[in-house]
């Protein structure tokens, strides 16, 4: 079999920020951000019929990222992907591709999960779908723990299929979308410093109290059944982080004082995006979003590389756009 692209055909796919463990699910849960004023927060990569394999990076991000173009996540996307078609007996063309690099990296916002969500599903999208959404969300957590040092679905999972995601990892079925607050407002605010993942990975102890076992596993029972019943304080009152957020915050300047602000201001919830270090506050009306958002966008912030949006969650995940 072979799977054959109209040589014109260009395929482009956007892919959301995500906030990882949503401060009570390390590694099990994640959630897809969408600006309120329209900015799109998230990578972009595009797919066309070429002789020879290109990519090319573009994009606000893109003098940041190390190394050559050619160790780029999105050429081991392709390179990755085309094995995966090879193993499925199908050709795989060569592809000129380009990365639209929005996001950040070693922010906390699932740079890397972006740009290999999008690549992922514009390849797939432009070869007329050889993989399924679940062995293509299998193919992206396993792209995302060659960058972080261990397979965790928690940024790609919910940038793909939008929305908040709790992982099932069971059989084929990688991931579930669960039921959502519409009136919530995520604020997130990346203060322009660097942390990769591993390094704060790293930092954590390599196991958990008992008394913390125990209080992880009641919040994040007791947050789902919560979110089932729309139950907003319930759900809100869970949202802390036994795990990792003593150990990281150390990594974070003026995190303590950010989460002081905001839970005195209004916020359901505050807490760490991923491994940092943007920080995201929960708010239930647009004006307590706002103030805590302006107090991060001059406090919290430390460079000129920083930003901070107010947030809904994108129910959509990432989108492909064929021309
Ligand atoms: N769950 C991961 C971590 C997310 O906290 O290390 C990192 O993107």
């Amino acid at each position: 079999m072979s799977a054959q692209s109209s040589p014109r055909m260009r395929v482009s796919a956007f892919a959301p920020a995500s906030i990882g463990n949503v401060s009570l699910g390390f590694d099990i849960l994640g959630a897809a951000l969408k600006p309120i004023d329209g900015t799109q927060l998230g990578d972009v990569v595009s797919v066309e019929s070429a002789d020879e394999f290109a990519l090319d990076v573009v994009g606000r991000f893109a003098h940041k990222l190390p190394g050559a173009v050619s160790d780029n996540i999105v050429a081991h996307a392709y390179h990755f992907f085309a094995d995966k078609m090879q193993q499925q007996g199908l050709d795989c063309p060569a592809v000129k591709m380009q990365l639209s690099k929005n996001l950040p990296i070693g922010s906390g916002l699932g740079s890397s999960a972006s740009s290999i969500v999008a690549a992922l599903d514009a390849l797939n999208q432009f070869f007329d779908s050889p993989f399924d959404a679940d062995s293509l969300l299998l193919m992206m957590g396993e792209l995302e723990g060659q960058i972080s040092g261990s397979i965790h679905y928690d940024n790609v999972a919910p940038c793909y299929l939008g929305g908040m995601t709790l992982m099932v990892e069971q059989g084929d079925k990688v991931a579930t979308q669960l039921p959502v607050f519409d009136n919530w407002y995520w604020v997130s605010c990346y203060s322009g410093l660097s942390v990769s993942t591993a390094a704060a990975r790293n930092i954590l102890p390599k196991s958990v109290s008992m008394a913390d076992t125990i209080k992880f596993g009641r919040q994040l029972g007791v947050f789902v059944d919560a979110l089932h019943r729309q139950d907003q304080a319930l759900a809100a009152a869970m949202m802390t982080d036994v795990i990792a957020e003593p150990y990281r915050k150390s990594l974070l300047p003026g995190f303590d004082e950010s989460r002081t602000f905001a839970m005195q201001h209004g916020a359901l919830a505050f807490g760490i995006s991923g491994s940092g270090p943007t920080v995201f506050a929960v708010t239930n009306n647009l004006a307590d979003a706002q103030q805590i958002q302006q107090y991060l966008a001059d406090n919290y912030i430390q460079n000129d590389d920083g930003f901070s949006h107010i947030c809904n969650l994108d129910l959509n995940g990432s989108t492909v756009v064929k021309g």
